[in-house]
């Protein structure tokens, strides 16, 4: 099964995938992580490009190449013979961040950049995405309160992370998968709310998650 989540800069998705896979190892599952960009020697070494504040003149179609080309090598290297091993992967962003980021944030034609992740992802689309849900102004009092300095991409104004939350919200309208979760629950509200539609996937298909 392979399981992304996506939100936005200082959403909680890192703590969320923590408390994921350590209730799927109690459950002795076979589990792979991965976190986007990287998971890759390749991958990772496009990553240190992308988040470098050095490298403010890149310009956003070879950021969109990039993040593609990083994903490109994570999909054929590690995701898809994982799945094909029964694992469940679990990736901390995935093609969702490109079409929000690259195609909402930066203005790039969606169907573009849509088209290019739908290339680059093959047939290893996720089962389920994770969607924690924060409003900007969470995301401006987090970033404040963060000791660690920004990368390039956290440096962003707000309104890039306002283009970037529409992009996510027409997403969440159009696919099944998507699954909104509110952000501003404690950490253990959220995971239960993942343990709760994660169980319910696994019985009833996506079909009728809500039922
Ligand atoms: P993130 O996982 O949030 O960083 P960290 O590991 O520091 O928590 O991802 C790094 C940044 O890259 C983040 O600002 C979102 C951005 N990003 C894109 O713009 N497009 C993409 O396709 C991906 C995967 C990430």
């Amino acid at each position: 099964m392979f399981i992304t989540f996506e939100g936005l800069d200082f959403c909680g998705k890192s703590t969320q995938v923590k408390m994921l896979v350590e209730y799927l190892k109690k459950k002795n599952k076979k589990i792979e992580i991965i976190r986007e960009p990287g998971g890759t020697l390749i991958s990772e070494k496009i990553r240190e490009i992308l988040l470098d504040n050095k490298n403010s003149e890149m310009s956003e179609i070879t950021e969109m190449l990039l993040f593609a080309g990083s994903r490109s090598q994570l999909v054929d290297e590690k995701i898809i013979p994982k799945l094909n091993e029964d694992y469940y992967v679990i990736s901390d962003r995935f093609l969702d961040s490109s079409i929000a980021y690259q195609g909402y944030g930066r203005g790039i034609d969606i169907d573009f950049v849509t088209k290019l992740q739908k290339f680059v992802v093959k047939n290893a689309l996720p089962d389920l995405t994770f969607f924690i849900d924060i409003p900007i102004s969470e995301v401006e009092k987090r970033k404040n309160e963060n000791e660690i300095a920004p990368d390039r991409i956290e440096s962003s104004e707000n309104n890039f992370y306002n283009r970037v939350l529409e992009g996510y919200n027409k997403i969440a309208a159009a696919e099944k998968r998507f699954i909104r979760i509110d952000g501003l629950l404690t950490r253990e509200q959220i995971h239960a709310e993942i343990v709760k539609v994660l169980n319910n996937y696994e019985q009833k298909g996506l079909e009728n998650l809500n039922e």
